[in-house]
């Protein structure tokens, strides 16, 4: 089999805003407890932050962490996290039915965000708390000093403001499940309201409404409308969460589905932009709302064992979903279709970073890295600059859900900074491998600086044992061409200069 991606620098799609790879930390499970944050660990600080975990997130080079949630948000009372440790409340966190001693809270997770080098994008509490709860936060983190909360964050020993800049204005407040649900029109108002006095603290934070917590949740679409026709003048951001599962193991041929679901993130991200824009037009205005995917990810794997978790536990191993290969080959794909997307999705978050639904797993003796760790790795560190619209030319297979999957899935970002291209390519044929070439349009190859593939792994193969690894690539280049044998299903990267 063929396939050819053509790349012309000058026809772009959007430079990339590296808050695409973005990812999230929520008070869930072992995320932070046992996660990030475990006091007496080996590598733990004196405030017993994980170096190890540091360490393993560095590699993936994420540049915003979401977090307190999530669910657990929606019922969260962010004071309970501040202040002396002996003096905070152990409360029952409603959301995931856990027991939340508020050890770790905000100053400890910004502590933690500066040693990642990360930033915070901090959600407040718009399910069972309101407007002034809202506004206090950001009075408490980005107002200087003078007033009863600056005062109290420096009391409690962070003199300068944290200066956070990016907000979500609650959490999936659509969803039967979360505490607080209200429907569009309730949550769009009090977004609104939340948005004006959060504003009024601090004009320079930007704010994220919440879209649909899924494409098949039945409010999808008059969701969005509703909401954005109350607050579209006060945010900047509209969000958008998705999972995907694996659901149908008996047919032979799903994976050739699975592989596919691209597709449906694709169609998702275009729907809402569509109803972003259909907003713009009915309020006559020139503001432009863009997207922030701040869930996102494989979630399947642990739900059985989830079901039989004991309520009422501290740091339960909960959402332990184990990678397989077939996983990141999906991942893959859709940091591609981020990629193709980059003009209107400004902000992502993969769903989660450490443990719960996470590339980086712990234990007491140290870190392993799931198979999604290697092509959200490779695409944070490499896929910069500016994206390139690609036109790829290769044979399409029909799945369940999807009449027409390309074989080929491939995208090249350029740096112009360094002079930089990178190419993205996964073959999703099971059987057969790809003749890949790269045509470049007004470049010339000067060198190969590395490329590489993950290729070799059953689909059902995870990394427990931390066999997976990236291996080299060969590849032919001359003049504006660049070609490769593309292993039958296999994640590639190429990076040229
Ligand atoms: O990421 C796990 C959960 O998924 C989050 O808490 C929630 O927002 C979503 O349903």
């Amino acid at each position: 089999m063929k396939g050819k991606l053509t790349v012309d620098p000058s026809n772009q799609i959007s430079t990339i805003d590296e808050r695409i790879y973005g990812s999230f930390i929520e008070q869930l499970g072992r995320a932070v407890y046992d996660g990030i944050y475990q006091p007496g660990q080996a590598s733990a600080d004196e405030n017993g932050l994980r170096q190890d975990v540091i360490d393993a997130i560095k590699q993936l080079n994420v540049p915003i962490v979401r977090y307190p949630g999530g669910n657990f948000v929606s019922q969260y009372k962010w004071e309970d996290g501040i202040g002396p440790k002996a003096d905070r409340p152990t409360r029952l966190d409603l959301a995931w039915k856990s027991i939340e001693t508020n050890e770790f809270g905000l100053h400890e997770f910004m502590n933690w965000a500066k040693k990642v080098g990360t930033k915070a994008d901090m959600a407040v509490n718009l399910g069972t708390r309101g407007i002034m709860a809202a506004a206090n936060l950001v009075e408490y983190c980005n107002f200087p000093k003078g007033s009863y909360w600056s005062d109290l964050r420096r009391k409690n020993g962070q003199e300068a403001p944290y200066r956070i800049k990016t907000w979500c204005l609650g959490n999936e407040m659509d969803g039967p499940w979360e505490i607080g649900q209200k429907t569009a029109y309730e949550y769009g108002h009090l977004a609104n309201e939340a948005a004006k006095a959060m504003r009024a603290v601090d004009d320079h934070i930007e704010l994220v409404a919440c879209g649909s917590s899924s494409m098949d949740n039945p409010t999808f679409g008059d969701w969005e409308a509703t909401v954005l026709d109350q607050c579209y003048d006060n945010v900047d951001y509209l969000s958008l969460h998705r999972y995907y599962g694996y659901y149908n193991d008996d047919d032979p041929t799903e994976l050739d589905n699975y592989l596919g679901k691209n597709i449906d993130l694709d169609q998702f991200i275009k729907g809402v932009v569509a109803i972003c824009d259909a907003v713009k037009a009915k309020k006559r205005t020139n503001k432009t709302i863009n997207l922030s995917l701040d869930e996102w990810n494989v979630w399947y794997h642990s739900n059985d064992a989830d079901t039989k978790v004991k309520p009422w536990q501290k740091a339960p191993h909960m959402l332990e979903d184990i990678y397989n290969f077939e996983d990141a080959l999906l991942v893959g794909s859709l940091l591609i279709t981020l990629l193709k997307n980059s003009d209107r999705v400004k902000i992502a978050c993969l769903a989660q970073l450490v443990n719960v639904i996470a590339p980086i797993m712990t234990d007491d003796n140290g870190v392993w890295y799931q198979s999604i760790f290697y092509p959200f790795m490779q695409v944070s560190n490499h896929g910069k600059g500016v994206a390139l619209a690609p036109k790829v030319d290769v044979a399409t297979y029909q799945s369940r859900e999807f009449p027409e999957v390309p074989y080929l899935d491939s995208i090249a970002t350029y740096d112009q900074a360094n002079g930089e291209l990178t190419i993205f390519a996964e073959n999703k044929n099971q059987h057969e491998s790809l003749d890949f070439k790269t045509q470049l349009k007004d470049l010339t190859i000067a060198e190969v600086i590395e490329a590489t593939q993950f290729y070799g792994y059953g689909p059902k193969e995870d990394n427990r044992n931390g066999q997976m690894k990236l291996q080299p690539l060969s590849t032919q280049a001359a003049g504006d061409q660049i070609t490769a044998t593309l292993q039958p299903l296999s994640w590639n990267m190429i990076r040229i200069r």
